[in-house]
C-alpha cells in the first residue's frame, strides 16, 4: 500500500502512568475513537471530525517519522492496558528548522494531569535523545486547557498568528530552560 513495513508496536518510554508507543497500519481504526470525539477536535484545524484517509495518513506518517528520524506522535497507553488514550510527541514542522510538542488524550483522562506529565517526557526525550535546542507548541489561541499545559511545562510566550483565518500562538522551550526547571523539580523532590 506504501511500502511501510509491518511491524508490532514497541514501548519507547514510560511515566509512573503512562506507556509511549510506537503506531502500527491498523491503529487506525482505534485512533478513529479520538479523531471523530468533537471535544477532542474543537480547537484542531476547522474542528470537524477527520475522514478515514485523513486518519490512515496521519498514522502512516507517525510510522514512517519513527522509521527515518527517530521522533513521532507517539500512542499514549496507561500502564494497565493497551487501550490508546491519546497521542504525544514530536514532529517537524512543515517549513523551518523548528521541532513542534503535540498532546491530545481522550477527554474520560482530562483533568488528571496525564498531558502535562506525558509533555514533559517528550521533552526530555526531543533534549536528551534527540538533542534538540528548541522545541515548539502550537496551539489555537481559544484552546486554554492547552495553552495552560504550555505554561506548565515553563514554555514561552513566542508569537501570534492568523493561520487560515484562524488565531494561533507559538509556544517555545529551549533546552536549558527546561534542564532548569527539571533540576529545580529534583531538588524539590
Ligand atoms: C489539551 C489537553 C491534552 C489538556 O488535557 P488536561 O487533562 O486538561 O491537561 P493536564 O494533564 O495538564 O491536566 C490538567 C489538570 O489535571 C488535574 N490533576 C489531577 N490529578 C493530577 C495529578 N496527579 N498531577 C497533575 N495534575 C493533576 C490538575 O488540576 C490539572 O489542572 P491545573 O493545572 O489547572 O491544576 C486536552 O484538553 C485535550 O486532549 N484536548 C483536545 C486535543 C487538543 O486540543 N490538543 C492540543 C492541540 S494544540
Amino acid at each position: 500500500m506504501d511500502g511501510l513495513e509491518d511491524r508490532t508496536q514497541q514501548i519507547i518510554l514510560e511515566t509512573n502512568r503512562l506507556r509511549f508507543a510506537t503506531w502500527v497500519k491498523e491503529d487506525w481504526e482505534e485512533f478513529r475513537k479520538l479523531t471523530s470525539d468533537p471535544l477532542v477536535v474543537r480547537y484542531l484545524g476547522t474542528g470537524v471530525p477527520w475522514p478515514e484517509g485523513r486518519i490512515k495518513e496521519f498514522v502512516n506518517r507517525q510510522i514512517e517519522n519513527w522509521e527515518k528520524h527517530g521522533i513521532c506522535l507517539w500512542k499514549l497507553m496507561p500502564k494497565d492496558s493497551d487501550m490508546l488514550i491519546g497521542i504525544c510527541g514530536l514532529q517537524r514542522l512543515p517549513e523551518g528548522p523548528d521541532v513542534e510538542i503535540g498532546w491530545w488524550l481522550a477527554p474520560s483522562h482530562w483533568g488528571q494531569g496525564l498531558a502535562t506529565d506525558a509533555a514533559r517526557q517528550a521533552l526530555a526525550y526531543g533534549f536528551d535523545v534527540s538533542n534538540f535546542e528548541r522545541i515548539v507548541a502550537i496551539a489555537q489561541s481559544a484552546n486554554r486547557d492547552s495553552l495552560h499545559v504550555m505554561e506548565k511545562l515553563g514554555m514561552r510566550f513566542e508569537n501570534e498568528a492568523v493561520h487560515k483565518g484562524i488565531r494561533v500562538v507559538v509556544y517555545a522551550i529551549t533546552r536549558e530552560i527546561f534542564n532548569a526547571a527539571r533540576t529545580k523539580g529534583e531538588e524539590r523532590a
